[in-house]
C-alpha cells in the first residue's frame, strides 16, 4: 500500500493486498489447489481468494476474460486446458514453450503471461527428498503431457542420461528427439528400458494407476538402490507403490511435486515463495 501526503492514524497491515486466483479445468471440483494456496496464504500472511472454475477447452477464453473482469490476476490451468491456455498468452516462459503447455497464468499490463512450473516443481520436491538428478541415470515410464512438462527442467540439471519408455514407443521417441539438444536422452518401447547400464532413478508418469495397474518394468534395468518417484498421488499411486515395495525399492508419490509447482506459481503471483514442507504435512493430516 502506498501512502503519502498525510499521516495515517490507523496501522497499515503488512501484505494488505488481496489476490484473486483460481484453477481452471475439467473436472476441477476435487482439485487440491484451492486448499494448497489457502495454506500458502496462511503461512505467509497473504490474503488469497482462490477458487476452482469448471471450464472446457471451448469455454476457457470466455471464462478467463470474465475472471479477469472480476479482478482475477492469477490462474492455474489443469487438464484439459494446458495446451489451449498457451494460445491466450502474450508471453510464455521457456519451460512452457518446451512443453507446449502452460499451468500458470499471471496478468501483466499486456495480458496473460504463461508459465509451466511442473518441471521446476518436481525438482523442488526431489531437492526436498535429497534426490539430486545430476549425474543420475533416469528412467521415465510414460510419454504424455506430464513428461513433456518435466523433461526440459530435468535435463537442465544434467543427469548422466534419461531413458523414456512408453507403451506407444513412437511418443517416447518423439519426445526424445525434441529434447535431444538438451542432453543424453533416448526413447523407445517399455522393453528397451533394459538396454544399457541400469538406471538409478525411476520416474513413473503413466496414468495406468488410475486403472489400478502398474506398468511392468524389469527390475534388472534398475540398480539395487534405485528409488521410484510417481507423478501420481493418492489412489492412483497405490499400484506403483506396491510394485516398488515388492521389488525392494523406496518410493515417493507426486503430492510433493503438486505442492512444489503450486509454490512456484504462488511466487509468480505474489513475489513470495512458500515453504512446501509444512503444506505437505498439513495435507497429509487431512
Ligand atoms: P499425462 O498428461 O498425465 O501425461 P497423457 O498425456 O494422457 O496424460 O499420457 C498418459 C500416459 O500414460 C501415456 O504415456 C500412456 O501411454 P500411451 O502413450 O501408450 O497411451 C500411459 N498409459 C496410460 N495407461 C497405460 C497403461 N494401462 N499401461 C501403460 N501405459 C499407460
Amino acid at each position: 500500500m502506498f501512502i503519502c501526503g498525510h499521516i495515517s492514524f490507523f496501522p497499515v497491515p503488512v501484505n494488505a493486498q488481496s489476490y484473486k486466483l483460481a484453477v481452471f479445468g475439467q473436472p476441477v471440483a476435487h482439485s487440491l489447489s484451492p486448499r494448497i494456496h489457502r495454506l500458502f496464504g496462511e503461512q505467509l500472511g497473504i490474503d488469497v481468494d482462490y477458487s476452482a472454475i469448471e471450464a472446457d477447452i471451448d469455454e476457457l477464453a470466455e471464462k478467463l476474460a470474465a475472471f479477469r473482469a472480476d479482478g482475477g490476476t492469477g490462474a492455474n490451468l489443469t487438464v484439459p486446458l494446458k495446451q489451449a491456455g498457451l494460445r491466450l498468452c502474450t508471453r510464455v516462459d521457456r519451460p512452457a514453450r518446451q512443453a507446449h503447455a502452460v499451468n500458470t497464468l499471471h496478468l501483466e499490463d499486456d495480458g496473460w503471461h504463461g508459465y509451466n512450473t511442473d518441471g521446476a516443481g518436481l525438482l523442488l520436491d526431489l531437492d526436498r527428498l535429497g534426490i539430486d538428478p545430476a549425474g543420475r541415470r533416469i528412467l521415465i515410464v510414460g510419454a504424455g503431457g506430464a513428461v513433456a512438462g518435466i523433461l526440459g527442467p530435468l535435463l537442465d540439471r544434467q543427469p548422466a542420461c534419461v531413458t523414456v519408455v512408453n507403451r506407444t514407443a513412437e511418443r517416447a521417441e518423439r519426445l526424445a528427439d525434441k529434447f535431444a539438444h538438451l542432453g543424453d536422452i533416448r526413447g523407445g518401447e517399455i522393453d528397451s528400458a533394459s538396454e544399457g547400464s541400469p538406471h538409478d532413478l525411476l520416474i513413473q508418469s503413466t496414468s495406468a494407476g488410475h486403472e489400478g495397474k502398474a506398468v511392468p518394468i524389469e527390475r534388472a534395468c534398475l540398480t539395487d538402490d534405485a528409488s521410484g518417484y510417481d507423478l501420481n498421488y493418492g489412489t492412483a499411486h497405490a499400484p506403483f507403490a506396491e510394485w516398488c515395495r515388492q521389488h525392494g525399492m523406496m518410493t515417493h508419490d507426486g503430492l510433493g511435486m503438486l505442492v512444489g509447482q503450486a509454490a512456484l506459481a504462488f511466487n509468480i503471483w505474489t513475489g513470495k515463495r512458500p515453504d512446501i514442507a509444512p503444506t505437505l504435512a498439513a495435507l497429509s493430516r487431512d
